[in-house]
C-alpha cells in the first residue's frame, strides 16, 4: 500500500472539473488499496505535503497553477514524486503560443496564427496590423487566450467587427492572446499514455456537439450535450495519422506519463491540424482520456494504477 496525496481543486477556473477528476481518482485509489490523502490545493500546500509525507502525489488539477508547472515545481522542491509531466512540459502545454511555435518549428501541422501580448496593443499599435492578419487568416477567425482550457475565452469572430470584442474577452483571461485560422471540420482528441514500451497513442475520440455549433465549457461537462465516438470512424489511414501526430506532439513538448492532443480534421481537405496539447487531461466521467483508455481495454482503475506506477518509477532525485 502506498500513501497517495491527491491534489485537486485549487484556484483555477477549472476548479470544479478538477474536483470531479480528483474525486474519481480517489475512489479508484481506494479500490486499489492505497491510502488517500486528499488535498484541496491552496496556500497550505507545502505544509500539507510536509506534514503528511505522501509516497507520491497524484496531480488531478487543471488550468492555472496545477497544469502550468507551478505545483510541479513545488513538488520537485519538496521531493514528492508526482504524476504527469514535469514543469517544462507543463509550461509548454499550458501556453498555446509556445506550444504552437514548438509544433510549427517541428513540422507538425497547426492552424496559422498570430499571437500578441497586451503591450503590443497598448504600446506598439498592434491594432494597426489587424486588417493584414484578417486578410491572411480569413474569416471566421478564432481568438483565444494563450492560457486557459475547457474552451474558456475561446471566441469565433465572424467579421472584422467582431474582432475587438473577441480580443477584449480573450485578454480578460490572459495577457497574451492569439488569432488563429478557423478549421471547419471534425473535432478529434488523441490521448497518449506511457507504457513499458514507451508512449502509446490510445484510440481516437471524436466529439460531436449536439445542437450547438460550438463545443463550449457548458456543453463539455454536461452529460448528454456532446456525444463521443471512440474509436472515431475515420477514412483510410487518418486515425493512424492522428495517432502519429499526437505521439510526436507528446515527445516534442516533453510530456510524461500522459497527455491529450486536440486536433481538427478539416472537412474540405481531409487535413489534420493540431490545436493544442493538455498536460493533465480531464479524468471525469465524461472526459476523453478515460473513454479512450476504456476503448483500449484499460479500465479507469487500471489507468490510475498505470499513471501512479509511472510516477513512482521515475522518482525525481532530490
Ligand atoms: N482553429 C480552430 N478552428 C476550429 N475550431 C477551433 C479552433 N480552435 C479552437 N476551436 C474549438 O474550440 C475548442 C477549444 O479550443 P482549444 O484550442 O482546444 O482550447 P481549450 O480546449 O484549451 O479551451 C476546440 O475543441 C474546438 O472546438
Ligand atoms: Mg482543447
Amino acid at each position: 500500500m502506498t500513501r497517495v496525496a491527491v491534489l485537486k481543486g485549487g484556484r483555477s477556473l477549472e476548479r470544479q472539473v478538477s474536483l470531479r477528476s480528483g474525486a474519481r481518482v480517489e475512489d479508484a485509489l481506494e479500490r486499489l488499496g492505497h491510502e488517500v490523502v486528499s488535498i484541496d490545493v491552496g496556500p497550505d500546500l507545502v505544509d500539507r505535503l510536509e506534514d503528511t509525507r505522501p509516497d507520491v502525489a497524484f496531480v488531478a488539477l487543471h488550468g492555472r497553477d496545477g497544469e502550468d508547472g507551478t505545483v510541479q515545481e513545488l513538488l520537485e522542491l519538496v521531493g514528492v514524486p508526482y504524476t504527469g509531466s514535469r514543469p517544462g512540459a507543463c509550461i509548454r502545454c499550458m501556453d498555446k503560443v509556445l506550444a504552437k511555435h514548438a509544433m510549427r518549428d517541428a513540422g507538425i501541422p497547426t492552424p496559422d496564427f498570430y499571437a500578441f501580448n497586451q503591450t503590443a496593443f497598448e504600446e506598439l499599435g498592434a491594432a494597426r496590423a489587424l486588417p493584414a492578419i484578417e486578410a491572411r487568416l480569413r474569416f471566421p477567425i478564432v481568438v483565444k487566450p494563450a492560457g486557459q482550457g475547457s474552451a474558456l475565452g475561446v471566441q469565433f469572430a465572424r467579421t472584422a467587427e467582431d474582432v475587438p470584442a473577441a480580443l477584449v474577452s480573450a485578454f480578460s483571461y490572459d495577457t497574451k492572446v492569439m488569432l488563429e485560422r478557423h478549421v471547419a471540420g471534425r473535432e478529434l482528441a488523441v490521448s497518449v499514455l506511457d507504457g513499458p514500451a514507451g508512449p502509446e497513442a490510445l484510440p481516437v475520440v471524436e466529439a460531436i456537439p449536439r445542437d450547438e455549433d460550438f463545443y463550449d465549457f457548458e456543453a463539455r461537462y454536461e452529460i448528454g450535450r456532446t456525444s463521443f465516438v471512440c474509436p472515431a470512424d475515420l477514412p483510410g489511414g487518418l486515425g493512424e495519422r492522428a495517432q502519429e501526430l499526437a505521439l510526436s506532439v507528446h515527445r516534442i513538448l516533453g510530456c510524461r506519463s500522459f497527455s491529450r492532443v486536440d486536433l481538427m480534421l478539416e472537412e474540405r481537405t481531409d487535413a489534420l491540424y493540431v490545436l493544442e496539447a493538455n498536460a493533465i487531461p480531464g479524468l471525469t466521467e465524461t472526459s476523453l482520456l478515460p473513454q479512450a483508455a476504456e476503448a483500449a481495454g484499460i479500465g479507469f482503475d487500471a489507468l490510475v494504477a498505470r499513471v501512479l506506477e509511472l510516477a513512482v518509477e521515475r522518482r525525481t532525485p532530490v
